[in-house]
């Protein structure tokens, strides 16, 4: 297995015999690559899972994905003209699909997969309770969940409570609109990869040249998906590296200081989970699993959900100083990778976080490594 602080890998700690099996099982489909014999296509961006999540941290420019046809909070206007995502690869003899005229689009690459089932096992009263007491922050900064409607396949957990309308809180994604992993996963094989399961029974397809493909069998079997959700769900904590190194407490304790932390929280704790590994545990994610009007610079007109255009959730740090030994060399940060150093990251915050960017940049140049330094340690 790959050192885990090279990039991030590997299971929680504690987990039985069997589940290591299912885990390991999980692994392995998550890294395999289908080809056109094993149900890949005719549509799609990537033959696999950790093309794009590469060793469970941050992905690559290279695997960029399209999503168009979403601009506010009504729903997709172009289902059926091949939303909500772009094919930017397709098999032989199938014409290459194109964003419609009139659709919005955005550019998304892989948030790391790196603890998330401890983000999925954070319950709903911690989230509400986060965004209530933004309400008078002086800097500006206010968040909210992401209530989404949930697709039929879906089961809500137990003490997840819709609001009146139907809506659940959502935390997965670049904008906080997929409910859990299991959700995630159907998605990622339906539209990423072209692969349908029972959850997700029809391949995207091309709308100027095809109707809708008829239900196919599932090109994943459920033992085989449940086996990657499983994957996901169970993996590691990036593990902070050099945490009493003096300077890194400093950059930590500047980080809090300047109000970087009123969004990328340090500690959350999970509740009950089935898994015992995941039950009642505190971790540091740095992420408030809200999302916040990040200002004009990173408007993409594209949304989920009820974000605005504006609004991203709260990237996850964790992993942040193992980003570039699994992107060649260089980072690429942000939901489109745009920037390419932890310091232009800051600086493209706007919006609620122009406060804190801002006095990032009055810092001294010694308080302002003191920081960098503390995140490479993440
Ligand atoms: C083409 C590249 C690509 C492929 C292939 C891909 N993903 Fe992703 N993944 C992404 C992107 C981009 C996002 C963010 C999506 C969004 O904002 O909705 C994401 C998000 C996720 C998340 C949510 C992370 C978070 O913090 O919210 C999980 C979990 C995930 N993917 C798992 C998977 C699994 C499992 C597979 C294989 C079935 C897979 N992905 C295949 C690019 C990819
Ligand atoms: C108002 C909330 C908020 C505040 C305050 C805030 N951030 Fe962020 N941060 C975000 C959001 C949202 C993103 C994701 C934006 C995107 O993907 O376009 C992000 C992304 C990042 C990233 C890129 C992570 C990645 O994996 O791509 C870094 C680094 C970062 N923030 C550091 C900081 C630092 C340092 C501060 C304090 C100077 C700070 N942030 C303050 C909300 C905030």
């Amino acid at each position: 297995m790959i050192d885990p602080n090279f990039g991030v890998c590997g299971p929680v700690n504690n987990l039985t015999n069997s589940q290591t099996i299912l885990f390991t099982k999980g692994n392995d489909q998550f890294f395999s690559i289908r080809t056109s014999e094993t149900g890949l296509g005719p549509y799609f961006v990537s033959n696999s899972c950790g093309g794009c999540h590469s060793s469970d941290n941050r992905g690559h420019p290279f695997t960029i994905l399209t999503r168009f046809g979403q601009s506010d909070s009504t729903g997709n206007k172009f289902l059926n003209q091949g939303g909500p995502q772009l094919g930017t690869f397709n098999l032989p003899g199938y014409t290459p699909e194109q964003i419609p005229a009139g659709a919005t689009s955005t550019r998304l690459i892989a948030p790391l997969t790196a603890g998330v089932g401890f983000l999925e096992a954070v319950p709903d009263t911690e989230i509400l309770n986060i965004a209530k007491r933004n309400q008078n922050n002086p800097d500006g900064v206010r968040g909210h969940p992401n209530y989404n409607t949930i697709p039929s396949f879906v089961t809500p957990f137990a003490g997840s409570v819709p609001r009146a309308d139907g809506k659940y809180i959502c935390r997965f994604g670049r904008k906080g609109a997929a409910y859990n992993l299991l959700q995630q996963t159907a998605a990622a094989y339906n539209h990423d990869m072209g692969i349908t399961s029972t959850y997700m029974p029809i391949n995207p397809y091309n709308y100027l040249d095809q109707t809708p493909p008829p239900a196919s069998t599932p090109e994943i079997n459920n033992d085989d998906f449940n086996s990657v959700v499983f994957y996901v769900t169970c993996l590691q904590t990036p593990n902070q590296r050099n945490a009493g190194d003096a300077t890194v407490q400093k950059g930590n304790q500047l980080f809090i200081q300047i109000g970087c932390e009123s969004c990328h929280k340090q500690t959350m704790t999970t509740g009950d989970s089935p898994i015992a590994a995941l039950s009642n545990q505190t971790f540091s994610p740095f992420t408030d699993l809200l999302v916040h009007d990040m200002g004009p610079a990173l408007d993409d007109g594209y949304t989920e959900g009820n974000a605005k255009t504006s609004e991203w959730r709260t990237s996850p740090l964790w992993g942040l100083g193992l980003a570039r030994n699994v992107q060649g060399g260089n980072i690429y940060l942000m939901h489109d990778g745009r920037a390419h150093s932890i310091e232009e990251a800051i600086q493209l915050h706007g919006g609620e976080a122009a406060v804190s960017s801002a006095r990032f940049s009055k810092l001294s140049a010694t308080d302002r490594n003191a920081i960098i330094k503390f995140l490479n340690s993440l």
